[in-house]
C-alpha cells in the first residue's frame, strides 16, 4: 500500500499530512483514496489500467476495506447494499469543472452493469443505459477552457433493479442546461460536441441532404478558435453516437429529425438581421440573406414567410437568444417499487472570467451538493452522537447553508429577488434587479457588490459595477448581471413558437406544444430560476431518502494534465470540500450506525438466546448479542435508540459470523427440507410398493391357480378317462356278454323252431333249385362251347370267351383238353416215316431251342438226311459202298484246316473217297457255338486210332440236322454212350498234341455275311460270326 489508504489512519493528522499522503499516492498512480466509506478520486488526466475486466472480478462482491482504494469498491458495496439489505442507494459525485465527475459515474455504471445479472433481456436494459451517455454526452456535454468534455447539464440516473438485483431500466433526469452556449461561446471554447461531429463525421451524402457544409467557419454559432480538440476525435465520436441512439431505441426517422433539427440550428446562426427604420418610426429587422432561411424552413418543414413574419416582429426583442428548449426535470413516477441506485453527476463548481446567469446556477446546484455532504456527513452525524447520547466532543466546520441562503431563501434570497424583478411591473433590467440585490444582501457576509449598502467594497476595484460577487464555498465568483433578466424570464414570444408549431416536423411540433393555437395558455410559465430551485429541492429530498455514496472528485492542476499535483490549487479543494473534518469526524465518530431493531434482526441469529425470537425490547437484545459474540466494548457504544460500530472491520466481523451462520442456516433447512422430501419420496415409494406388490400378488396367485386349475382338469380328465374306460370295458362286456346270449338265444331259438317247424317246410327245395340253375348253366355253356368250337388246327389259337365266372378253371381245361385231343387227332394222321421226321425235329428242338442261333432258321427245313444222294449218285459210288448201313445223313461239310484255321470244301477232289473215318464209339462229344454259324467240333476219345490227327472242326449247313441225327444215334444205340452235346462260344479241341480254344466273336459281317475263321496262334482259333440282325 502506497502512503495511507483510508485517511482516518492518517498519523499525524494535518492538512500538509493529508496533502503529502495525497501527493504520494497520485505520484504512484493510485488516484483513489478513502476517508472512511468516502472516495476521493484524483483526475489522472491519463488513462490508467485500473478498469479491466480482471479489476471488476476482483472487487466483485469483496469487503470494502479488503483491497486497495478503488471506485468499484464503493460501487460494489453500493450495489450488495442495495440488493442484499434492499436499501436504495445513491452516489453523489462532487467536485469543480473538470475533477472527473462524469468519468466516475460511467465508471460506477459501468462496473454495476458487469457485476449485475446476466441474459439477453438484462444485457440489453445495460446497453441502453450505458448507451445514453454518448447520446446526452453530444448534446450536454462541450469543451470549456476547465474540460474539454464538461457538463453543461446536471444529470441524475435512477438505475431500477427488481428484487434480484437485474436491472430493469432507468430513469433520467436532467437538469438545466446551459443553452446560452448554442448562440455564444466564451473565447476558447466551443459549442455542444454534436455540431462539430455532425460536420466531420456524417457523409458526404448526409451532409447533402442537411444541406450543410463540412466546414465548420461556414456558420456563425460555432466558434472557430477551439473547433478541434485535441484529443477529440469528433467523426468516431459521430458515428459512437449514432450507434448508441439506435442501441437507446431511437427509429432511424427519428434520427434524422434530430439531425435536421441541429442543422436547422446551424442555419439560424447564420440569418443575420439588419435595422430598418419604419414610417411610424419604429425599429423593425430585416434579414439579409433569405438563403439560409430557405433552408432551414425547407428542413423543418415551415413555410418561409411564416418564419420570416416571425424573426421580423419579435427577435429584436429576443435579442436572438431565445432558441432552444427548457429542459425541465423529468422526473418519471415509478408506480411499482423497484430497488434503485441513483447517479447523481451535474456541472461541477466553475470561475470563469466572465460568469453569468449560467454559472450561478450551476455553483448553487454545488452549494447545495456540498450542503447535503455537510448535512449528512458533519452536521447530522455530529448531532446524531449528541441525540444519542454518546461522548463527543464538537468538531469545527464551516457549514455553506448560509450561501444556500443567500441564494434560496424564499424572502430575500437572490433567485426570489431575480423573480421578483422579472414579474414586477415597469421598467425592469439587470440594473434594477442589481440594485435590489445591493439592498436587499447587502447585509449578507457571503455577497459582495460596489454599490451595495456594504461600504467596505467602495473601493474594490475588481468588483465592477454591473456585477455582484458571492464567496461559495469553494470560492468568490463574479457574475455580470447581464442577461439575467432575460435568461430568467426564459420567454419565447408565442409569435415564435406558434410559427415553429406550424411546421410539418413532427420533432419541432413536439418542442413547441405551447404553440398550438388551440392551447394558448395566457399563464406567465414559471422563471428558469424558480424551476430550477424547485428541481433542485425535489432531487435533495430524493437524495436524502437513499443511502449515500460519496465519490469527491479532485482536480489536480489547471493544466488538464497528468503527473501535476498543484498543491496550491488542491489545498484550496480540500479545504472547501470539508474532507480534513470529515477525516476528523470520522476518526472520532463512528463507522457504522444502525437502530436497534433492524440490527437485532439482522444479527439475531448470531446469539442462542436472541435466535430465532428475542422477546425483550431490541436493545436488550443487541447488549445480548454484543456480549455473547465478545466483541470488545470499545469497538461499539449503545446510543438512545442506535447502535454505534466504531470500525468496519467490527461490521465486516458481523457480517461474516451473519454470512457463516445463514450458510448453516440454509444448510438446516436444506436439511430438514431434504429429509421431508425424501420422507415424502420414500412414502410415495413405500405407498407405490404396496400397490405393486398388491398387483404382482394377485398376477402371481392369479397364474398359480390357472396352473393349479389346469392341472387338476388334467388329472381329472385322466381320471375320468380311466373311469370312463373302466366303464366302457364293463359296457362292452356286458353287451358283448348280452348280444352272446341273444345269439345263443337266436341259435337256439331257430334251432327250436326249426325243430318244431321243419314239418312244415319244404325242406331241401332250395338245393334243389340250385342244382336245376347250375345243371341248366352248365349245358347252356357247353352247349354254347360246341356251337363255336375253332378249327382242328394244332396251331389256332382261338377259344370261345368265357361265359360265366365260375367256370374260369373248367373253361381253361376244356381248352387245354380240347388242344390235346386236337393235336393227337393231328397226330393219329402221320405216317411212319413222317413220324420220325418229326421225332427227329422233336429232337433237334430239345437240344437247341433257345440254345443255338441257328435253330430257328433250321425248323421250317425238312430233315432230308441224304443230300448227296449217296445211292443214287454214281459220283459217291465208292463211298456208297463203303458204307453198311443204311446212310442217316450224306453231305458236304467244310473242313477247318487245323493248321491255319482256313475253310476247305471237303467235296472237292475228294469226291467219293473215304478220307477219314470214326467209328461213333470214338467220338465223345460235338462242341457248337451258340451262334448262327454252321461251325462244329467232333471231339474224339483221346488214344483211339481217330484221334491221331486230333479233333474234327467242320461246318455244314446242315449242322442242327447232323447233331440231330448223332444224338439220335447215340439215343437208341444200347451199346454206346449218349453223345454229349457242348453249346459254347468257347470250347476246346485237340489238334494233335495242342489244345487249341475256339472261340467265337461277333464280327461285322464281311465279304456277304460268311464266316471267317483265323487260327490265331496255337493256342486260339478265332471264328467271326457276322451279327444277325
Ligand atoms: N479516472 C480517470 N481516468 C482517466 N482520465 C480521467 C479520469 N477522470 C477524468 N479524466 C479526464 O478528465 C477529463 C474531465 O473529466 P470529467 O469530464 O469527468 O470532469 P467533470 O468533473 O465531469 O467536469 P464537468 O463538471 O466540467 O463536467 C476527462 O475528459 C478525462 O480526460
Ligand atoms: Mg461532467
Amino acid at each position: 500500500m502506497i502512503g495511507v489508504g483510508d485517511m482516518v489512519l492518517l498519523e499525524p493528522l494535518s492538512e500538509d499530512s493529508f496533502l503529502e499522503n495525497l501527493k504520494k499516492r497520485f505520484d504512484h498512480s493510485e488516484i483513489y483514496t478513502y476517508i472512511g466509506s468516502v472516495v476521493i478520486s484524483m483526475n489522472p488526466y491519463r488513462s490508467l489500467p485500473i478498469y479491466t475486466p480482471d479489476k471488476v472480478e476482483e472487487y466483485r462482491n469483496r469487503n470494502f476495506y479488503e483491497l486497495s482504494p478503488h471506485i468499484y469498491a464503493l460501487a460494489d458495496e453500493a450495489y450488495r447494499s442495495l440488493r442484499d439489505q434492499d436499501k436504495d442507494q445513491c452516489i453523489l459525485i462532487t467536485g469543480e469543472s473538470g475533477a472527473g465527475k462524469t468519468e466516475a459515474s460511467k465508471l460506477v455504471m459501468s462496473y454495476v452493469a458487469a457485476v449485475c445479472g446476466k441474459g439477453q433481456e438484462v444485457n440489453k436494459v445495460k446497453e441502453q443505459l450505458l448507451q445514453s451517455n454518448p447520446v446526452l454526452e453530444a448534446f450536454g456535454n462541450a469543451k470549456t477552457v476547465r474540460n474539454d468534455n464538461s457538463s453543461r447539464f446536471g444529470k441524475y440516473m435512477d438505475i431500477e433493479f427488481d428484487f434480484k438485483g437485474d436491472p430493469l431500466g432507468g430513469v433520467i433526469s436532467n437538469y438545466l442546461l446551459e443553452k446560452s452556449r448554442v448562440v455564444k461561446q466564451p473565447r476558447g471554447e466551443r459549442n455542444f460536441h454534436v455540431f462539430y461531429q455532425l460536420l466531420s463525421g456524417a457523409s458526404d451524402d448526409t451532409l447533402k441532404k442537411l444541406r450543410l457544409h463540412r466546414d465548420v467557419s461556414k456558420y456563425n454559432y460555432l466558434s472557430l478558435d477551439s473547433a478541434v480538440v485535441s484529443g477529440l476525435d469528433d467523426a468516431a465520436n459521430f458515428r459512437t453516437v449514432r450507434n448508441a441512439m439506435q442501441i437507446v431505441g431511437f427509429m432511424e426517422d427519428e434520427v434524422q429529425s434530430v439531425l435536421q433539427l441541429v442543422a436547422a440550428v446551424l442555419k439560424l446562426g447564420n440569418i443575420e438581421f439588419k435595422p430598418e427604420s419604419r414610417c411610424n418610426g419604429t425599429d423593425e429587422s430585416r434579414i439579409k440573406d433569405k438563403n439560409d432561411l430557405k433552408e432551414m424552413c425547407e428542413l423543418l418543414g415551415i413555410e418561409q414567410s411564416v418564419l420570416e413574419r416571425a424573426f421580423s416582429y419579435r427577435t429584436v426583442e429576443a435579442k436572438l437568444e431565445k432558441v432552444s428548449t427548457t429542459l425541465n426535470v423529468a422526473q418519471a413516477q415509478t408506480k411499482t417499487r423497484h430497488k434503485v441506485m441513483g447517479v447523481l453527476d451535474i456541472y461541477g463548481f466553475e470561475i470563469f472570467e466572465d460568469n453569468s446567469f449560467e454559472q450561478f446556477i450551476i455553483n448553487y446546484c454545488n452549494e447545495k451538493l456540498q450542503q447535503i455532504f455537510i448535512e449528512l456527513t458533519l452536521r447530522e452525524e455530529q448531532e446524531e452522537y449528541v441525540r444519542e447520547g454518546i461522548e463527543w466532543t464538537n468538531i469545527e466546520y464551516f457549514n455553506n447553508a448560509v450561501i444556500c441562503d443567500l441564494i434560496e431563501n424564499n424572502k430575500n434570497g437572490i433567485l426570489a429577488m431575480l423573480d421578483e424583478e422579472c414579474l414586477r411591473p415597469g421598467t425592469v433590467t439587470d440594473e434594477t434587479f442589481l440594485d435590489k440585490l445591493n439592498t436587499v444582501c447587502a447585509e449578507h457576509q457571503h455577497f459582495e457588490s460596489r454599490l451595495s449598502k456594504n461600504s467596505k467594497f467602495l473601493t474594490d476595484h475588481s468588483l465592477p459595477h454591473n456585477c455582484f460577487r458571492i464567496q461559495h464555498y469553494a470560492g468568490k465568483v463574479l457574475y455580470r448581471v447581464e442577461g439575467f433578466m432575460d435568461k430568467n424570464n426564459d420567454l419565447l414570444y408565442r409569435d415564435l413558437s406558434q410559427a415553429m408549431y406550424k411546421a410539418n416536423h413532427s420533432l419541432i411540433k413536439q418542442l413547441f406544444p405551447e404553440g398550438n393555437p388551440a392551447k394558448v395558455n395566457l399563464k406567465r410559465p414559471p422563471t428558469a430560476g424558480f424551476q430550477f430551485r424547485a428541481s433542485v429541492s425535489t432531487l435533495m429530498k430524493n437524495l436524502q431518502t437513499k443511502n449515500p455514496n460519496y465519490i469527491r472528485c479532485i482536480k489536480p492542476n489547471d493544466k488538464k494534465a497528468p503527473h501535476i499535483f498543484t498543491e496550491s490549487l488542491i489545498r484550496h479543494q480540500v479545504r472547501y470540500l470539508g474532507l480534513m473534518e470529515n477525516v476528523r469526524v470520522r476518526r472520532a465518530g463512528y463507522a457504522f450506525r444502525q437502530t436497534y431493531e433492524p440490527c437485532l434482526e439482522r444479527y439475531k441469529m448470531l446469539c442462542k438466546r436472541t435466535w430465532p425470537h428475542w422477546r425483550g425490547r431490541a436493545r436488550e437484545g443487541v447488549e445480548v448479542l454484543m456480549a455473547d459474540l465478545q466483541v470488545p466494548a470499545e469497538e461499539f457504544s449503545y446510543g438512545r435508540s442506535k447502535i454505534f460500530i466504531r470500525n468496519p472491520r467490527t461490521l465486516f466481523f458481523l457480517e461474516e459470523r451473519r454470512r457463516q451462520c445463514l450458510q448453516d442456516l440454509a444448510t438446516l433447512i436444506q436439511k430438514i427440507y431434504r429429509g421431508w422430501k425424501c420422507r415424502s419420496h420414500f412414502l410415495l415409494l413405500k405407498k407405490s410398493q404396496i400397490v405393486v406388490a398388491a398387483w404382482y400378488r394377485r398376477y402371481a396367485q392369479q397364474k398359480k391357480y390357472q396352473r393349479i386349475k389346469s392341472a387338476t382338469t388334467v388329472v381329472q380328465s385322466y381320471a375320468r378317462g380311466w373311469q370312463a374306460r373302466k366303464l366302457l370295458r364293463e359296457l362292452k362286456y356286458q353287451k358283448r356278454c348280452e348280444e352272446a346270449a341273444t345269439t345263443i338265444a337266436a341259435y337256439w331259438h331257430g334251432t327250436q323252431v326249426r325243430r318244431e317247424y321243419r314239418k312244415f317246410f319244404r325242406a331241401h327245395a332250395g338245393k334243389k333249385i340250385y342244382d336245376f340253375t347250375i345243371q341248366r348253366i352248365m349245358q347252356k355253356y357247353f352247349l354254347g362251347l360246341r356251337n363255336n368250337l375253332p378249327s382242328m388246327s394244332p396251331i389256332d389259337k382261338n377259344w370261345p370267351a368265357r361265359t360265366y365266372l365260375f367256370l374260369d378253371g373248367a373253361h381253361a381245361e376244356l381248352r387245354r383238353i380240347f388242344h390235346l385231343w386236337r393235336c393227337k387227332k393231328y397226330r393219329s394222321q402221320f405216317t411212319e416215316e413222317r413220324k420220325a421226321v418229326y421225332e427227329e425235329k422233336l429232337e433237334a428242338s430239345e437240344i437247341f431251342k433257345d440254345k443255338k442261333a441257328l435253330y430257328p432258321s433250321s425248323v421250317s427245313q425238312p430233315f432230308k438226311g441224304d443230300y448227296l444222294e449217296i445211292s443214287k449218285n454214281p459220283k459217291y459210288q465208292k463211298l456208297n459202298n463203303a458204307v453198311d448201313e443204311k446212310v442217316l445223313l450224306a453231305d458236304v461239310v467244310n473242313k477247318i484246316n487245323r493248321a491255319n484255321g482256313k475253310v476247305r470244301k471237303m467235296n472237292k477232289g475228294l469226291q467219293g473217297q473215304v478220307k477219314a473215318s470214326v467209328p461213333l464209339p470214338d467220338l465223345t462229344s460235338v462242341s457248337v457255338s451258340t451262334q448262327s454259324d454252321g461251325f462244329f467240333a467232333l471231339k474224339l476219345k483221346e488214344g483211339s486210332a481217330s484221334a491221331v490227327k486230333g479233333d474234327f472242326l467242320l461246318s455244314s449247313e446242315h449242322l442242327i440236322e447232323i447233331i440231330t441225327k448223332l444224338h439220335r444215334i447215340g439215343a437208341t444205340a444200347t451199346d454206346r454212350e449218349q453223345l454229349s452235346i457242348d453249346i459254347s462260344d468257347e470250347f476246346l479241341v485237340q489238334f494233335k498234341q495242342d489244345k487249341v480254344c475256339v472261340k467265337f466273336v461277333q464280327g461285322a459281317p464281311k465279304n456277304g455275311n460268311s464266316v471267317s475263321c483265323k487260327r490265331k496262334n496255337n493256342r486260339l482259333l478265332e471264328v467271326s460270326v457276322p451279327a444277325t440282325a
